[in-house]
């Protein structure tokens, strides 16, 4: 069961990052579009994005995660310093997973503030988590 949950777990991580690095990326071209029919157009990729692939993908990667650290025992958890860390950067993951989602409704609505340049600033954060969260994952350094 366990290498099937870890197997799982990782395709989710995929998935999931596909649409947290491809988002952002939407919104650059979203915020430089300037006729309605292009930006109808993004409305439904970023909708469709993130309620169809990106939160379902963030659920699952935590369900499989805790099934994880169920098979592993309470004890196992308390002790593995690592994941502690890997945790606590994972919650600003999912920040930043809830942000996007404000901005998709700040399109949808008409009301973005920003401009490109913001997003493609923005579209480098995850690669941060990304790095941090694998090396301590697979090195485990505590
Ligand atoms: C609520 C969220 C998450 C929880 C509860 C969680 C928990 C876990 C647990 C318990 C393991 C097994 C560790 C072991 O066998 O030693 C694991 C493996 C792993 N996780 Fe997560 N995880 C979460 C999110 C993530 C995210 C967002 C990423 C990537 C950015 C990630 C990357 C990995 C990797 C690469 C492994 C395999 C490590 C290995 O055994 O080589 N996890 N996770």
């Amino acid at each position: 069961m366990y290498p099937w949950l870890k197997a799982f777990h990782l395709i989710f991580v995929v998935t999931w990052f596909a649409g947290l690095f491809y988002l952002p990326r939407l919104f650059v071209y979203h915020a430089m579009s300037e006729d309605a029919l292009s930006k109808d157009r993004f409305k439904t990729m970023e909708r469709k994005l993130y309620s169809g692939i990106m939160t379902p993908s963030l659920v699952l990667v935590a369900l499989m995660g805790l099934a994880l650290i169920w098979q592993m025992g309470i004890a196992w958890f308390a002790a593995t310093t690592w994941l502690h860390v890997k945790l606590a950067l994972v919650a600003i993951l999912v920040a930043y997973h809830f942000y996007l989602g404000h901005i998709v409704v700040r399109f949808k609505t008409d009301s973005n503030r920003h401009g490109h340049v913001f997003y493609r600033v923005l579209n480098e954060f995850p690669v941060l988590i990304l790095i941090a969260v694998v090396v301590l994952a697979v090195v485990k350094p505590w």
